[in-house]
């Protein structure tokens, strides 16, 4: 194999910014060329003029009039709500769960029928770019393993783990186990498929997550014994992803009802060790780095400076928030508490698979914000939310999630369809070449559909349906 160049119009953050620091992190290249060596790594990510002659002889993908974006990263999704999205007659999210979502995910008990999921599941991914996710898993083993199969015969990555529900309603029956199950069918996903394409954390595309559905799917001795997994194998590189303060309504609603169940003084307590009443230690904290809480629109400050000091992350997904009423997640308090945010499509709670229609969501939410709290997102923290804040959501971002020489190269080729080329050719743009270059990002990240989405690569190599 010889290395790659690929010509177009690159947009990336260089270097490690947070989300306040990507403004002054962003790089726009517009006849830019992307060199991908044998190994699938990047070797010059700069002006097509100033290719280096060592590389004369790559092979040319050409590009121009196109965009080089990295990988979207979806930090948050379902696979068995493939068939879910749009689901009516549910209301907000508990009732939605018993009424629509538990019957549909029960429906994987099935093999033929998850597998047939499974091969939709990562197709649609691969439509829209998600080059790495961090995948809600179905309960039935079977199904993570057509899952995580697909998504090794794609060549994709993935982070994923069963739904793991101890308790619940009656129409989430087929999903719940025993206590020693849930444990026992856990520890075997991990030990079938985290690593398992390359027999090194460090170099795998396939991961395994632990995944308690959330605290009102579990019991105090499945979070006491999960804590003690987690403990055993977190130096194996293995993930924690759950759901946090997501539907406030009073009294009924999910934080309310997860507090009294427990007794606790808040929801994140449940994660984090101190999960007996009073917030008393009962076990061990699924906290870290690796470690995804989705949604988080009703944080305490106490609750965000906890996932700051712990290096958990955010998966913020306005588009399921708008789709199942669950409120906007303060912009500007949860930014300034520095614990990091990244994209995702919580499909089928939200009712799209592309990240970029989940960063327009988010620019119009929190222009939208009352008073001082409205801010029109600049689109370099848009495209931080949607690659590289999710790549160090994944506690990958040393491999992917922007251009930085060395880095595995994963990216997506935008040919902007009608729709968008009309915007991207036409449109009014300022004198000024940053707020131009501003403008033109935004368009991009705005008006990106499935159908723009030309080409996917994952470590420099096409993946395709
Ligand atoms: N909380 C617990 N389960 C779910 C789910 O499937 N979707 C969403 N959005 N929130 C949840
Ligand atoms: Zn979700």
């Amino acid at each position: 194999m010889t290395a790659h160049v690929h010509f177009g119009h690159i947009f990336h953050l260089a270097g490690r910014p947070t989300v306040t620091e990507a403004i002054d992190a962003l790089v726009s290249i517009p006849d830019g060329a992307l060199v991908v060596g044998d190994d699938g790594k990047i070797l010059f990510a700069g002006e097509r003029a100033q290719l280096p002659d060592r590389h004369a002889s790559a092979t040319v993908h050409d590009h121009r009039g196109g965009y080089l974006l990295p990988g979207f990263v979806d930090t948050h999704i379902h696979f068995p709500q493939t068939y879910a999205g749009d689901s009516y007659g549910g209301g907000q999210l508990l009732e939605w769960l018993t009424l629509c979502i538990f019957p549909s995910e029960s429906k994987f008990a099935d093999p033929e029928f998850a597998t047939r999921a499974a091969v939709e599941f990562t197709r649609r991914r691969i439509a829209a770019g998600s080059t790495a996710a961090m995948v809600f898993g179905s309960a039935f083993p079977h199904a993570q393993d057509a899952l995580f199969g697909q998504t090794l015969k794609a060549g994709l990555r993935i982070v994923s783990g069963r739904g793991i529900q101890t308790r619940g309603p009656e129409s989430a029956r087929p999903l719940i186990t025993s206590e020693q199950d849930a444990i026992r069918l856990t520890r075997a996903e991990i030990d079938k498929w985290h690593a398992a394409d390359t027999g090194d954390v460090d170099t795998a595309l396939l991961h395994v997550a632990i995944v308690p559905r959330f605290s009102l799917s579990v019991t105090t001795e499945t979070l006491r014994n999960l804590g003690e997994l987690y403990h055993e194998v977190r130096d194996r590189g293995v993930y924690v992803h759950s759901h946090l303060n997501e539907n406030n309504r009073p009294g009924t609603g999910e934080v309310d009802t997860t507090k009294q169940d427990y007794q606790v003084d808040s929801y994140l307590d449940t994660y984090d060790g101190k999960f007996l009443p009073g917030s008393a230690v009962g076990g061990k904290s699924l906290l870290g780095r690796r470690t995804i809480l989705a949604h988080c629109v009703h944080c305490t400050d106490a609750e965000l400076a906890r996932m700051a000091e712990t290096g958990t992350s955010i998966s913020h997904c306005p588009v399921s928030q708008l789709f199942l009423g669950s409120g906007t997640m303060p912009w500007k308090r949860t930014v300034a508490s520095g614990v990091n945010i990244a994209a995702g499509t919580d499909f089928g709670g939200g009712d799209e698979w592309l990240i970029p229609r989940v960063l327009g969501d988010a620019f119009k939410q929190h222009i939208t914000e009352p008073g001082d709290d409205g801010v029109s997102m600049h689109p370099a923290e848009m495209l931080f939310l949607g690659t590289l804040g999710g790549a160090r959501a994944l506690d990958m971002e040393d491999r992917f999630g922007n251009f930085d020489l060395g880095k595995e190269a994963d990216f997506v080729v935008v040919r902007p369809a009608d729709a968008l080329a009309g915007p991207l050719r036409n449109a009014v743009r300022a004198d000024e070449a940053d707020l131009a270059r501003d403008q033109t990002l935004f368009t991009l990240l705005m008006g990106i559909r499935e159908s723009s989405i030309a080409e996917v690569y994952v470590r420099g190599n096409r993946v395709t349906a």
